[in-house]
Parts: structure tokens; C-alpha cells; sequence
């Protein structure tokens, strides 16, 4: 197709759903429902992109008690955003259950929609603890097929497959610019939303963690509380120097954030279990396991520090585990110097 000298060739324009479509190719049972699931994902993180932007002001507004978002008080950042994740999928027909990060308990389908053949669970807003200093925060999705029978209400069983079971997972990041990640198993591929059309475009196709490792991540105001092998495997990486440089460290405290940075530079993200939080702090159902996933299909491993990652099997719906992701011989080291060392 003829591309205008304005206008960027049309056929370099791949949007979620074409390269989706496209990948389909390699399912022929595909029904495309997958497809429409991950569109409307995409379309609630375009929604968080924007209300984000807007909460700052209101909040400031709020402050001399002006307008709010939603015409109502203004609802905290995660609930808004767990709000928007609802919203968009609980009448679609695509969902047996939901789970939330905010939600102690499953999410059923309202009675009135048909119960769906996926299993959507999330973490609406990953980071907000950083969203009053405007640092990068991000959503996180992982996709699994439901148990049982299509037709039949979701149940927490469906809610607790281990990570090796995911058809999908991903994640949105607003940082500079908005992106979604995401996998079907098929390699890990990023897209990157341009305002002007409010489209997601494709902008990194088949993301392969760097083998030179660039940069570790985790945060070291915690280093007296971790075990021997933590403390080891630190020192050991504040003492590598690999081919070209020595790697350096970068921490944000938003685990989308610096698991993106990991993806993309090279290097890991480790969040230890330590003496105040001996299960760990991250949530294994939808923190760890999507970004497992993701990895895994960029050619990296995500590892509890004994296992990993994707081989245990989740007894309860936030339970909380130790997260080392990224290149696979760093996190092995890891996993090494807490057998060694405990
Ligand atoms: P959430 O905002 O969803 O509760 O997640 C916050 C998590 C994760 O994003 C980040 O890696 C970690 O908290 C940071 O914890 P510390 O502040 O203890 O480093
Ligand atoms: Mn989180
Ligand atoms: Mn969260």
C-alpha cells in the first residue's frame, strides 16, 4: 500500500489486535475471544493512562474541596483503577471469575452475563505507593483458561493454577510513555500508545532479555534483614564486572517499573524474603507469575529463590512470595548462594 509522505506506511501500523490476529494464526482452535480480552485490557489501561493524568490535577483541586473525577469523592488511584479493570470486563462473556489485588475475595460475573472460558486476575495499580511523586506505576494481567464447565460460575479454584498453567499474562507500565506487554506464549512483544490516535502501537516485537546483564535491582535500605545467601548474592553482584562494565543499580519501588527496565536492559529484580516479611512481599498470583511468564518467554527465569516460579501451586489468593527475575545465570547464582549460605 502506497504510504503519504505524512503518514507513516500503513502497513508498518500494528495494532494490538492485528498483531493478535496475526498470532492466531499459530491457534486455528483460536476463537478470537483471547483476542478480545486483551483489547479490552488495553482499553482499560488506556482509561487508568488518562484518569491518572487527571487525578493529579483533581487531587490538587480536591484539595480546596473543587471538582472531582467521577462527580463523587475522588476515589484512591488503585480502587479507581480496579474500578476501570471491572468495568470493562464483567459483562463481556469472556470471564468465568476475576480476582484483584483489592478484592479479598473472588469476583464472581453478575448473574445476567455468561460465564466465560478465562480466568482474569490482577494488580490494577502496581506501585502506587510512588503515584503522589509522579514516578512509574503499571497494571498487571494474568490469563488463564477457566476449570469445570463453560457456562458455570468461576470458583477460587479456578483462581489458584500455578503460573506454568497461563495462556496470557502482561502488564501496562505509564511511565514516560504508556506501554503494554504482553505474551500468549507465542514471545513477549510491547506496544507503545500513541496519544494523538489512541492506539497501542507496536513498537517492540519479540523482546529477548539481554544476555549482558545491566543493571540489579532491589532495595538495599533492607540489606541488614536478609539472610547470609541475600547478602552474598549482593556483594557478589556490586562485585561483577561483566565484559564491558561493571553493573550498576537502580531501584524505583515500582515492581512493573524495574521489572521492565530488567526485560529491556538486562539484568535482575530481586525482592527477598526477609526478617519482617518472611513470605516476601509481592503477591504471587498476579505480580509474580504474570511477569514469570513474561520472562520466561523472553528467554529469562523467575525463581522464589528455591523454585520457580511458575511451578507452585497457589493455595490462597494473595498469598505472598520472594521474587528473583531476570537473567537466568543471575538469578541460578542466587538461588546458589541461599542453598549455600540460607
Ligand atoms: P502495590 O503498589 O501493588 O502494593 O505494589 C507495590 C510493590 C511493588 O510494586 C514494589 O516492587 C514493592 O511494592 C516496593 O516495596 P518496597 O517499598 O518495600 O521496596
Ligand atoms: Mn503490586
Ligand atoms: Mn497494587
Amino acid at each position: 500500500m502506497a504510504s503519504s509522505p505524512f503518514a507513516p506506511n500503513i502497513d508498518t501500523i500494528i495494532t494490538i489486535e492485528r498483531h493478535i490476529l496475526e498470532q492466531q494464526s499459530f491457534h486455528p482452535e483460536a476463537t478470537g475471544v483471547l483476542t478480545s480480552l486483551l483489547y479490552d485490557i488495553a482499553l482499560a489501561g488506556k482509561m487508568i493512562a488518562s484518569q491518572m493524568a487527571r487525578a493529579g490535577l483533581a487531587q490538587i483541586l480536591g484539595k480546596t474541596g473543587g471538582i472531582n473525577i467521577q462527580g463523587e469523592q475522588v476515589m484512591k488511584l488503585d480502587k479507581l483503577a480496579d474500578e476501570t479493570m471491572y468495568m470493562l470486563n464483567d459483562h463481556t462473556g469472556r470471564l468465568a471469575v476475576m480476582a484483584s489485588e483489592e478484592h479479598e475475595h473472588i469476583i464472581p460475573i453478575p448473574k445476567e452475563y455468561h460465564s466465560g472460558k478465562y480466568v482474569l486476575m490482577f494488580d490494577p495499580l502496581d506501585g502506587s505507593s510512588n503515584i503522589d511523586y509522579n514516578v512509574g506505576v503499571g497494571t498487571i494481567f494474568a490469563i488463564y483458561q477457566r476449570l469445570g464447565v463453560e457456562g458455570e460460575a468461576g470458583t477460587i479454584e479456578d483462581c489458584l493454577q500455578p503460573g506454568s498453567k497461563l495462556v496470557a499474562a502482561g502488564y501496562i507500565v505509564y511511565g514516560a510513555s504508556t506501554m503494554f506487554v504482553y505474551s500468549t506464549g507465542e514471545g513477549v512483544h510491547g506496544f507503545t500508545l500513541d496519544p494523538s490516535i489512541g492506539e497501542f502501537l507496536l513498537s517492540h516485537e519479540n523482546i529477548q532479555i539481554p544476555k549482558i546483564p545491566t543493571y540489579y535491582s532491589c532495595n538495599q535500605g533492607y540489606y541488614t534483614r536478609w539472610s547470609e545467601g541475600v547478602q552474598k548474592f549482593t556483594r557478589y553482584l556490586q562485585e561483577m564486572t561483566n565484559t564491558t562494565r561493571s553493573i550498576s543499580m537502580r531501584y524505583v519501588g515500582s515492581l512493573v517499573v524495574d521489572f521492565h527496565r530488567t526485560l529491556l536492559a538486562g539484568g535482575i529484580f530481586y525482592y527477598p524474603a526477609d526478617v519482617s516479611k518472611p513470605e516476601g512481599k509481592l503477591r504471587l498470583t498476579y505480580e509474580a507469575n504474570p511477569l514469570a511468564f513474561i520472562v520466561k518467554q523472553a528467554g529469562g527465569y523467575a525463581s522464589n529463590g528455591h523454585q520457580d516460579i511458575l511451578e507452585i501451586k497457589p493455595h490462597a489468593l494473595h498469598q505472598r512470595t520472594a521474587l528473583y527475575i531476570g537473567n537466568q545465570e543471575l538469578v541460578r547464582e542466587a538461588e546458589e548462594n541461599i542453598k549455600r549460605y540460607g
